[in-house]
Formats: structure tokens, sequence, C-alpha cells
């Protein structure tokens, strides 16, 4: 994003102005701001200068505007119907007082998914947030027996009436411990990985079924060697040599090497898919699961992720 240098302007200058602007004359604005004739004339001379613009001439008993000050008039306009779009969201984000968020997450979504909460917690703090953490198969059904009314999962299952809202990047990437010698290659073949030991999620896992498909849509049929029930007792399997695994990138530190692993640059890797927030079509929303999604989506749609982090991390 292009950083954004601060206006040369003051909030109170542009609201004077705008009125001199529109009532055609400082005394008139005087009078409609209750301020003195001399306070909106000098407010108008510092924006003047602090612009280098000249912004309105006199003109008979009043004011006539410049080329730049009718500019000028039309940003105010824009800036204070903005500002007052504002005001009427805060409003409506008060009108929220109480309510519950109920929300499952899958396992792979815990490592993000409180920076996720946390904008709407605190926008909303009269609402109880309940989390639950599970698997892809418990959390499809938690959501089937209607205990939550949105969770945050990959692969939203088709055998329910689902909204899906894809928010976010989720690369699933193959992991080694750091000092593997393939840690140091710039590419190593599918058909190497083959061959590997692989270490995988529990039957249930949205992970385990990714990764499963994908290498069957290629033909690979991978040696599972070890099964285990969490993302971090298979980081802790892969940092002592167990064997290598297909985990998301959200799984791991920005450097993941602090934790003993490396992520591996097996061709075809990552394997792209998205997190997706989702919720049942023939079900009356909650207000708090309304205003849940609606916050998701208008992160979606911004540059910026529900967790605060790049689109895409590596
Ligand atoms: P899981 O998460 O492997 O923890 O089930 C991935 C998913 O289902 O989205």
């Amino acid at each position: 994003m292009i950083p954004i240098r601060p206006p040369r302007a003051t909030f109170n200058q542009l609201r004077t102005f705008e009125a001199v602007a529109r009532l055609g004359g400082m005394s008139r604005a005087a009078f409609e701001l209750h301020l003195s004739q001399p306070t909106v004339s000098a407010q108008i001379r510092e924006l003047s200068s602090s612009l280098g613009l000249e912004l309105v001439v006199s003109s008979g008993r009043g004011v006539r505007l410049t080329e730049e000050g009718r500019a000028l008039q039309a940003v105010a306009r824009d800036l204070f119907e903005r500002w007052h779009q504002f005001e009427e969201t805060v409003d409506s984000l008060r009108g929220l007082h109480r309510g519950v968020l109920r929300i499952a997450g899958v396992t792979t979504a815990e490592y993000f998914i409180a920076r996720m909460l946390k904008p709407f917690a605190v926008s909303y703090p009269g609402v109880r947030i309940d989390l639950s953490v599970e698997n892809r198969d418990r959390v499809i059904e938690r959501i089937s027996r209607e205990l939550d009314d949105v969770a945050v999962m990959m692969l939203p299952p088709s055998q329910l009436p689902l909204e899906c809202l894809p928010f976010m990047d989720n690369p699933l990437v193959v992991i080694g411990p750091v000092g593997h010698p393939w840690a140091t290659r710039r590419r190593i073949a599918l058909a190497e990985l083959a061959l590997e030991s692989l270490l995988m999620r529990e039957p249930g896992s949205g992970t385990r079924q990714a990764a499963l498909e994908w290498f069957e849509q290629r033909g690979i049929q991978p040696d599972i060697r070890m099964t285990l029930g969490s993302n971090e007792a298979i980081k802790h399997a892969v940092a002592a040599g167990l064997g290598l695994a297909v985990l998301s990138r959200h799984t791991l530190a920005d450097e993941p090497q602090h934790e003993g692993l490396a992520v591996l640059a097996v061709a075809g890797f990552p394997i792209r898919r998205q997190w997706q927030l989702v919720w049942r079509r023939d079900r009356p929303l909650p207000r708090a699961a309304a205003a849940f999604i609606d916050y998701v989506r208008q992160a979606a749609i911004t540059s910026r992720t529900p967790d605060g982090a790049p689109r895409s991390r590596r």
C-alpha cells in the first residue's frame, strides 16, 4: 500500500471551509458554526496558506470559490460523507450489546484464529465468544448438529447446505528437520518425495485429506510411516528426524528454523488451498454470527487478511 501523507489541513478548517463554500460568505458560515467572523476568516487564511492555494475570492458581500476551492469543496464533502458512514457503523456496532458467537475452527486454524477474532472481540465487547477447536470431521459434525453457527475450515463438505466465504490462502508445504540435506536444495523432484517416509495427521483431518487427494491425483502412493493426532506432534516428530510431513504453512513460525524445521522446495508444492468461513444456508443466522461474517468479508476484500498476515506466506 502507498503510505498516506497526512493532509496539511485540520478537520476544523475543512468544516469551516465547507460552510463558507456552501453558504457563500464568512459571516453566514460564522453564524451557522457559532464562531466569530474573524475566527472563520483566520481559519480560511490558515488553510489557504498551509495548502499554498487561493481558495476563495471576495465577491460583492460574500465570497466566491476559485477552481481549487471548488475541488477542495468536493473533497470536504466526500470526507464528511465518509465520516458520517463511519459514525453510522459505530452506532450499529454499539447496537450489538450481547449475544454469543459460536464458532468452530479446525485444529490448523488455531494458529491464527485468535488474531482473527481480536478486532471483532474489541468491536463487540458485549458478545461472548465460544470457540471450539477440533479436526475437520468433528467440526463438520458440530455444524451439522447446530452446535456452532460459523466455522473456519479448508475443505467444506458438500453434504451440508453451507455458504462458504474464502478469506485467506492456506499453502500446504513439505517440512523436514532443519539439518536435512534437502533443506539447502533449490528443487526436489516429486518422485524423490514419494520414496520418503511421511508423517500424517489422523483420519478425519482436513490436512490429511487434502494431502492424500493431491498425491492420488498425481498417482503417488505415499509411504505413511506414522500417524499423529496433532500438528504440534507432527512438527516435533519431524524436528526429531522421524520423517517428512505436509502441513499448512500457518502451523509454522515465520522462521521455521527456530522450531528445528525447514520448508523443503519439493516440485509442485505448496499445495494451494484456501481458508473458508462457512455457515448453514438453511438456518437463521444469529446477529453475532452475521456481524462476524460481515467483518471477515470486509477484511477479505481489503488487502489485509483477517489475521493481519500477508495473503500468502511461503
Ligand atoms: P485439520 O484442518 O487438518 O486440523 O482438520 C484442516 C482443515 O480441515 O481445514
